[in-house]
């Protein structure tokens, strides 16, 4: 079973996130078959960086859109990134050092959270934004 079964129940209704969150569940998929397949530290390690660099410049983005925006609950929605980000530190660190438990670790955290964060915090956010966009042509992104 498919840990990162994209479905429309995901949707946080702003396309360009969707898109985000969409290549983060694909890298996720990717790592998770790749493990199941019994991959190696060395063929892992390429989609582990990837999928970290691709989460972190879609964490940067939400952040900056939120900034632009002055979101009221900025604060406490990078925050749950912060958390996010130490977790997955973590996990890499112990992946790099040969742990491979850590990285199957990591793709079930990577799994709930997301499901989770879109859910809830993600979808808060894209209300705000969709609200603002109403009262202004763009986003400054
Ligand atoms: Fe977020
Ligand atoms: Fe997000």
């Amino acid at each position: 079973m498919s840990l990162f079964k994209w479905s429309s129940a995901n949707s946080v209704y702003l396309p360009e996130l969707d898109a985000e969150h969409r290549a983060i569940y694909q890298l996720g998929d990717e790592l998770h078959k790749a493990l199941v397949a019994g991959a190696k530290l060395a063929q892992l390690q390429p989609i582990l960086v990837n999928l970290l660099e691709t989460w972190e410049q879609h964490f940067r983005h939400e952040e900056r859109l939120m900034r632009a925006v002055h979101y009221s609950a900025f604060a406490w929605h990078k925050r749950q990134h912060d958390v996010a980000r130490k977790s997955a530190k973590a996990l890499s660190k112990r992946i790099e050092g040969g742990d491979l438990a850590a990285a199957e670790e990591l793709i079930k955290f990577l799994s709930v959270w997301l499901r989770d964060h879109m859910a809830v915090a993600d979808r808060m956010m894209s209300a705000f934004l969709r609200n603002y966009l109403r009262f202004n042509t763009s986003l400054a992104s």
